[in-house]
């Protein structure tokens, strides 16, 4: 709890108090304003002021000790712990700068944390209709790289999918967003959480030109998994329904995105 201290920040009208860690560009004036809303989710807002996003977390369940819980483990803490990680580790995350959790959550709209980093400038959601743009294996190739990386860290964002990575047309790159990190010790219980995902997430998605695309980009990069079949065993993917250039509706709408 080094460097921390208290700053009141007024959200769309209303008053929150915060401890707070490092420097905010945008909550300095001590008011969030409703015009710098950029985007409203389920659980959190994003407000954009030139090239800066302050996210408003909301939180899920409310910790009888605020306190010592949110000190170390608020969302926009983890949040910004694994893409300081992620950016460590080579991939393109946004760099964050600030992070503050609410003392009086349950009384202020549920708003639990905050935290402010970089605008990725020029990157785009990534949706599963992705599979029908040209430059598509680029972008294939980019994620089979960037899970071995994460893997090799022996680590799995919690809520991986391709809701939380954005992509920069024509660069062939992609950016981690939203990275709540999960550290395992066991190779097996690892692989059995990424195969949990990484079906119904990505796979599924890709016909099987574009899957041998993911597999060769992914275990060239890999140093725990040498073959496909090595994590592959720890799920079922049917490649047979997913013609080139076909997504079935039931695909289009990503649902990974919501917090554990
Ligand atoms: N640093 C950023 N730069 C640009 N856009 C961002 C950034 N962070 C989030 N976004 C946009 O906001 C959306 C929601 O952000 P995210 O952190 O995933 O929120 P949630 O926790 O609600 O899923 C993303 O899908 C993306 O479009
Ligand atoms: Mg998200």
């Amino acid at each position: 709890m080094n460097n921390c201290f208290f700053k009141k920040v007024n959200i769309e009208g209303v008053s929150h108090l915060f401890v707070c860690k490092g420097r905010s560009r945008i909550v300095n004036a001590g008011k969030v304003e409703d015009a710098f809303l950029f985007k409203r989710q389920l659980y959190a807002s994003l407000y954009k002021v030139d090239n800066h996003i302050l996210k408003v977390c909301y939180g899920q369940s409310i910790p009888k000790d605020i306190f010592r819980k949110y000190a170390l483990r608020s969302q926009a803490e983890r949040e910004s712990k694994s893409a300081f990680i992620l950016s460590e580790l080579g991939l393109v995350t946004p760099k964050t700068y600030f992070s503050a959790f609410s003392l009086f959550p349950k009384m202020r709209k549920g708003v639990e944390s905050i935290h402010e980093m970089d605008f990725l400038a020029g990157y785009d959601d990534l949706n599963p209709n992705f599979v029908h743009r040209p430059d598509c294996l680029g972008i294939i190739r980019c994620f089979g790289r960037d899970l071995a990386v994460i893997l090799n860290a022996m680590l799995c964002p919690k809520d991986f999918g391709l809701g939380n990575v954005m992509y920069h047309p024509g660069e062939d790159k992609l950016a981690w967003i939203d990275s709540d990190l999960k550290k395992f010790k066991n190779k097996e219980t690892l692989s059995r959480t990424v195969m949990g995902k990484l079906g119904h997430r990505f796979l599924n998605y890709l016909d099987n030109c574009q899957a041998d695309m993911f597999w060769r980009s992914f275990c060239e990069n890999s140093i725990l998994y040498a073959e496909k079949n090595e994590l592959l065993s720890y799920g079922k993917i049917d490649y047979s329904k997913n013609q080139p250039g076909r997504v079935s509706e039931d695909k289009i709408t990503d649902n990974s995105d919501h917090h554990s």
